[in-house]
């Protein structure tokens, strides 16, 4: 997810002591990924357009102040971008540990074990240690009171073919993109603010059922943790191979699991 080169003028920066010469208006991230150097990301795809939510792809540009969001950073021309020190990396574990404190930890049981990108980042950026209180606005029931949460969404297993847990939600916006820039439609939106921010399906009222969704599954294969979760991975376990198809009614290739 980086912003698509709409100008052939060329643009010569160094990233990591490598120099690269990429289209104007290429993403920072994307150029890293030209030399081979991948920036961590949760947000950002190869394909929907970047919107800087993660904050753990980060970076210092020599001569700039603050850490700028790679994806969403446009490349400049004679800059020095550096993607890797440990002040980036202490950060990174930062934002990573802020997520991990309000997320379920039950990785072993969940259907996205092994398929997770926030599992992947928090290993990626040496995540070990939790120092925060464990959040709890996801939870149905409070750990420190035991008294019921009133913020707490149940899991909405209306649509026949995926579940959603909000409670395994990073809000990070890909699957709203990908059902706006895929699918073309826009059944799921972001409401609230902060820690109260969470993904909907339209109206408070609304189920996935009910809502716009036509069930293209975009939104599943865009989510990068259990939360929007196909059924049958949740009942047999991930596909052992996938085919992508040129189907008429959606741009989603299907996935299978050979029996
Ligand atoms: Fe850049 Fe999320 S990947 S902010």
């Amino acid at each position: 997810g980086t912003p698509a080169a709409k100008s052939k003028q060329m643009v010569t920066l160094t990233i990591d002591g490598f120099d690269v010469t990429v289209p104007e208006g290429t993403s920072i991230m994307r150029a890293a990924a030209e030399l081979g150097i991948s920036v961590p990301k949760l947000c950002a795809t190869d394909s929907l357009d970047a919107f800087g939510s993660c904050r753990l792809c980060l970076v210092e540009i020599e001569g700039r102040n603050g850490t700028p969001a790679s994806c969403t950073t446009p490349v400049a021309p004679g800059i020095k971008v550096h993607t890797q020190n440990s002040k980036l990396k202490q950060l990174r574990r930062g934002v990573m540990e802020l997520y991990i404190s309000d997320h379920p930890l039950d990785c072993l049981t969940c259907a996205a074990n092994g398929d997770c990108e926030l599992q992947d980042m928090a290993g990626a950026v040496g995540l070990r240690d939790v120092r925060y209180e464990k959040g709890e606005n996801h939870f149905e029931v409070r750990n420190t009171s035991g008294e019921k949460n009133p913020n707490w969404i149940p899991k909405d297993e209306s649509n026949p073919y995926f579940a959603y847990d909000p409670a395994k939600c990073i809000v990070c916006s890909r699957c709203v993109r990908a059902c706006e820039e895929i699918q073309g439609t826009f059944a799921l939106t972001i409401e609230g603010r902060g820690f109260d921010s969470r993904v909907s399906f339209g109206a408070k009222t609304d189920t996935a059922l009910t809502s716009d969704c036509v069930s293209c599954g975009a939104c599943v294969q865009a989510c990068p943790t259990g939360t929007l979760q196909e059924k049958s991975v949740i009942d047999i376990g991930t596909p052992d191979r996938s085919v992508i198809t040129t189907c008429a009614y959606c741009g989603v290739g299907c996935s299978f699991k050979a029996e």
